[in-house]
């Protein structure tokens, strides 16, 4: 890193209001597929350096004190790939499972997995369960990662869970509020989302956090994701500082 570059981080951070972060940043780690075609290298190289930005941004949003923040790395519709890409994409998350808490230490940082995790091995899920209970204590950033993660079918499973409780006589239609679904998603106990990143140039949610999304503020760049930094995450964050939110009210 240059000298500049450092400058250019630290002056972008003096613009930041840090008693005004965003509470929940979701982040779609969107154009690794394009960066590896661009450099003529396979798609399971972009994806490779998709998990190192993974990790500088998520060490980073801890650094700047983000309370919680949202990566989609799998979704329900990502099955649908080529075996060998799917393959690729799964050797990567193991690898972060079987090393991600060693790279994490003294990062202080919380890990949950949101998604169904029951496509995944017995082994796969064991080592999900690890990361949660070895960080549950940690009091840093909330990292929460979208492994097998669809808001429809996330949305579905709960809906089928009331039917289930419903059923047995242990929930009343009058149970059922917007605060009470929140907490039956995957992402209970989160703030809903108030900022969502998606870089690469598409501007879509693509099946994610919709329902925790409804009041989020939209951010888009042409940006590759394995090229995305620091510096887009500050960018970002300044942008979503100066919109006006008014959550369908008015302002006063
Ligand atoms: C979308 O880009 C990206 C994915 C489907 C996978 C994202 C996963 C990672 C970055 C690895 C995450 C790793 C950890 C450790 C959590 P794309 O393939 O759709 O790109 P394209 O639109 O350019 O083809």
């Amino acid at each position: 890193m240059s000298f500049f570059d450092i400058f250019r981080t630290k002056r972008l951070k003096a613009e930041v209001d840090f008693e005004n972060l965003p509470k929940h940043v979701g982040i779609i780690m969107d154009g690794n597929g394009r960066w590896a075609k661009r450099r003529g290298l396979p798609r399971k190289s972009g994806h490779g350096m998709g998990a190192k930005t993974f990790e500088i941004i998520s060490e980073f949003a801890g650094d700047i004190g983000l309370h919680s923040v949202t990566f989609y790395a799998f979704s329900t519709e990502n099955w649908k790939r080529d075996k060998e890409e799917v393959e690729a994409l799964m050797v990567l998350l193991e690898d972060y499972l079987d090393n991600g808490l060693t790279k994490l230490a003294g990062r202080n940082a919380r890990i949950r997995f949101i998604g169904d995790r029951s496509a995944f091995s017995e082994s796969f899920q064991q080592k999900q369960k690890h990361m949660e209970e070895a960080t549950e204590q940690n009091s840093g950033l909330l990292l929460n990662i979208a492994l097998n993660y669809g808001s429809r079918d996330e949305i579905t499973r709960m809906t089928r869970h009331v039917a289930e409780l419903a059923a047995k006589g242990e929930l009343k239609p009058e149970d059922i509020t917007e605060e009470s679904i929140s907490d039956m998603l995957d992402t209970a106990g989160l703030p809903d989302v108030d900022l969502m990143i998606r870089p690469s140039g598409e501007r879509r949610l693509s099946n994610f956090l919709m329902w925790q999304s409804a009041y989020a503020e939209l951010w888009f760049d042409d940006v590759l994701w394995p090229d995305f930094t620091k510096d887009d995450l500050l960018r970002a964050i300044i942008d979503y500082q100066n919109r006006d939110r008014r959550f369908g009210g008015r302002n006063k």
